[in-house]
């Protein structure tokens, strides 16, 4: 069975403790986020848990056939148009130069962009169209494990529910596993089966959320509602140091 698998994860930068003692476990076909404070030390836990980073301390065991990761920057090379970027990975793999191109452009357009933009450079796109051709590059080689850093966090409110709307149907197909980084509690009660809470300082769980309706079932209604409820809880409240209204 494929998983990814955490245990006793620390982590510094130099005299610095960023994480200390993780431990989870990603089985195939779930949804697990990390949701923390900015600066809590999310992103080093993805790098190491996708091997862009050197495990120290602990262990990191990943038995998923494939993977790819889509940055929260976007990360597009600027030398190359739309569908070379896009295309990357399938390249990397061994395809056929002209079915790759043909894989890209399908995906492309599935992710909204449009037959004028294949020739485009990064300089020449919005943030919203790069965000589109990274989630594209991610995906076009079907990764069995999706590592997702902050992918929303640069987008309108429309473009932000026409990805996730992909991902969900993946998700429903049971077609992908995620491990997914947020500090959006509302984004991570609509894609996950299984959310983290990682406190600052260093970066260490706290508490952990599970929701068992299926994602294709969560609407608006569900999101707030959870959302809300997740929010009277006091672990929440600190971890984010939120300043509730009407609290003194
Ligand atoms: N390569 C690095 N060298 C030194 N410090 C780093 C490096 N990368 C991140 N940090 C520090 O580690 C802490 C956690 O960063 P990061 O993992 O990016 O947090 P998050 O993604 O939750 O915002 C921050 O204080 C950041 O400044
Ligand atoms: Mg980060």
């Amino acid at each position: 069975m494929e998983k990814l698998e955490v245990k006793g994860l620390n982590h510094h930068f130099g005299f610095t403790e960023i994480l200390r003692d993780i431990n989870f476990t990603l089985e195939k076909g779930q949804v697990l986020s990390v949701v923390g404070p900015s600066g809590g030390g999310k992103t080093t836990l993805l790098h190491l848990c996708a091997d862009l980073l050197d495990v120290e301390e602990g262990s990191v065991k990943n038995s998923f056939i494939s993977s790819s990761f889509a940055f929260q920057e976007g990360r597009l090379l600027p030398w190359k148009n739309v569908i070379d970027n896009i295309s990357l990975g399938l390249l990397a793999k061994g395809w056929d130069k002209s079915v790759a191109i043909k894989m890209s452009q399908d995906i492309a357009l599935k992710f909204g962009l449009e037959e004028e933009d294949f020739d485009k450079f990064p300089k020449d796109l919005s943030g919203g169209m790069k965000q589109r051709v990274s989630f594209a590059r991610a995906l076009v080689v079907k990764p069995s494990l999706l590592f997702l850093d902050e992918p929303f966090s640069a987008l309108d409110i429309g473009l932000k529910q026409e990805l996730q709307t992909i991902l969900i149907d993946m998700i429903d197909k049971k077609e992908i596993s995620i491990l997914f980084i947020t500090h959006d509690l509302m984004e991570a009660i609509r894609l996950s089966d299984k959310i983290l809470l990682l406190e600052a300082d260093p970066g260490h769980i706290v508490k952990e959320f599970d929701y068992i309706v299926p994602q294709c079932q969560r609407d608006d209604k569900f999101v707030y509602e959870e959302t809300a409820k997740i929010l009277q809880d006091e672990t929440i409240i600190n971890t984010f140091e939120l300043q509730l209204m009407g609290a003194k």
